[in-house]
């Protein structure tokens, strides 16, 4: 089976009139999508372009309601929830997500925080118990693979890189994505945007051909997953 959910947070377009403006990160997970279709089903696709269309910054108006329980919620706090349950259903019925996001001021772009924000929901998402000592959240939801899809101007941001200090894409999208129920991430990045040179083209090109053969992994291993299924079933 496979619900993908797929995010993309880049201002910028997948097609331009000037191509130079396109974004690279939405260009590269439109890839992964379309080498999954050309090999495998995908049994529902759901889609956001965040970039153009961000969810609302969470007020607190929005939190009152969130932490009102939901019989004794006004017709007003329901409505400020509205999006939020959307956002949630759309992530419980995901096996895999897809997150493409540009490194803006060397963490997320506000509108893909803005997304966190809404989705971050108690008893939705997770649940909070101060028993639990330390560490009381925990995460509601299980099971979910994530693939995440960077583009950066600077480069050397991975584990032992030049940047490594300065790198608040990734390593945020780990911690907030145990909310969303991920237990296995995958990570695709495009670097050098900014010199624009041979390493900048390298890193794009190595970046499509990772996007697809990772589509065709996870790909064949949903379509043995299927199978599988069905002769257990028969
Ligand atoms: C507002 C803004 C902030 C940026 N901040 C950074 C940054 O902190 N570090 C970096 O390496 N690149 C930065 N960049 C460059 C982008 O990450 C790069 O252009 C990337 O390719 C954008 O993704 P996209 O091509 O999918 O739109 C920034 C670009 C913009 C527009």
């Amino acid at each position: 089976m496979s619900t993908i959910l797929h995010i993309d947070a880049s201002i910028r377009n997948i097609t331009n009139p000037n191509p130079s403006h396109n974004s690279i990160s939405k260009n590269i997970a439109h890839r992964f999508i379309q080498t999954w279709e050309k090999h495998s089903l995908i049994d529902e696709y759901i889609y956001r372009d965040i970039g153009i269309n961000p969810p609302p910054f969470i007020t607190q108006a929005w939190m009152g309601a969130a932490f009102t329980p939901e019989e004794k919620r006004t017709t007003e706090q329901k409505e400020l929830l509205t999006l939020s349950d959307q956002l949630i259903a759309e992530i419980v019925v995901a096996d895999l997500i897809v997150i493409s996001s540009p490194m803006y001021n060397y963490g997320m772009p506000a509108q893909l925080k803005a997304w966190f924000d809404q989705i971050a929901r108690v008893n939705k998402t997770f649940d909070f118990d101060l028993s639990r000592g330390d560490f009381p959240l925990q995460p509601l939801l299980s099971g979910k693979t994530l693939v995440i899809i960077s583009s950066s101007g600077e480069f050397g941001f991975e584990k032992g890189g030049i940047r490594e200090q300065m790198s608040h894409l990734v390593p945020h999208l780990y911690t907030v994505s145990k909310y969303l129920g991920v237990e296995k991430i995958y990570e695709i990045a495009a670097e050098y945007q900014e010199f624009a040179d041979d390493r900048h083209l390298k890193s794009v090109a190595n970046a499509y051909l990772q996007a697809e053969e990772l589509a065709l992994q996870l790909s064949h291993f949903s379509h043995k997953t299927v199978e599988l299924k069905k002769a257990i079933h028969t």
